[in-house]
């Protein structure tokens, strides 16, 4: 399976999720790979800084618009998409799942809702919610709108975390909310 993370606006908690949910997949005994498809290399960066200490125990791939295009169905394999260009769309269509994530704040739900539109309807795909803030109107609003438009979505939000913003560079020791997203996103993966 291949799972591209994608949305058109930046900042939304892309390459986190993308690290985290290779994380979950390798807690569980999934080989997995992480292909890193933003020319700004953050993911790469990541891997790079947590080989100092202790290492990303999956592999962290460079990927261009080519190399996309040709990622092997032979293990899962998740793209950490850039927010516009010919790379993202190379992964947007390879891809058999995409996971959309956004924050609770309704400017970026507005660029989900454009992302969402965009999408290869043949793949399965559903917006993460990702750093959000507990019991706020905002998080509330944004989980209302969403299903009112009939969004798909994880049941499961990724809360605010400083541990989640602190673990850049690092082997995140503790998955989380992404376990369980993870969990949901094997069986919803099925289409
Ligand atoms: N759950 C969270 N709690 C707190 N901070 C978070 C959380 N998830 C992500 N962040 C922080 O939000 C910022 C943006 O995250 P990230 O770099 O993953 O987004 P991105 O969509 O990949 O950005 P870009 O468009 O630049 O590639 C980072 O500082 C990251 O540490
Ligand atoms: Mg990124």
């Amino acid at each position: 399976m291949r799972i591209a993370i994608a949305n058109r606006k930046g900042g939304c908690a892309k390459t986190t999720s993308a690290v985290y949910l290779c994380m979950a997949a390798w807690m569980r005994g999934i080989p997995v790979r992480l292909y890193d498809a933003d020319p700004q290399g953050s993911a790469t960066l990541w891997y790079d800084l947590a080989s100092d200490d202790k290492p990303l125990p999956f592999d962290v791939i460079p990927a261009n618009v080519r190399s996309v295009s040709r990622i092997p169905d032979d293990c899962l394999s998740v793209i950490d998409c850039p927010a516009d260009g010919l790379a993202l769309n190379a992964a947007l269509s390879v891809a058999d799942m995409i996971i959309v994530p956004s924050s609770d704040s309704p400017l970026d739900v507005q660029q989900t809702y454009e992302t969402m539109k965009s999408l290869n309807p043949s793949a399965v795909s559903r917006v993460l919610l990702t750093r959000c803030e507990r019991n706020t109107v905002s998080f509330r609003l944004t989980v209302d709108s969403l299903d009112d438009a009939g969004v798909p979505r994880f049941s499961d939000a990724v809360w605010k975390r400083q541990a989640i913003k602190n673990a850049f560079g690092m082997r995140p020791p503790k998955l989380y909310e992404y376990g369980s997203v993870f969990s949901d996103l094997l069986v919803g993966g099925k289409k």
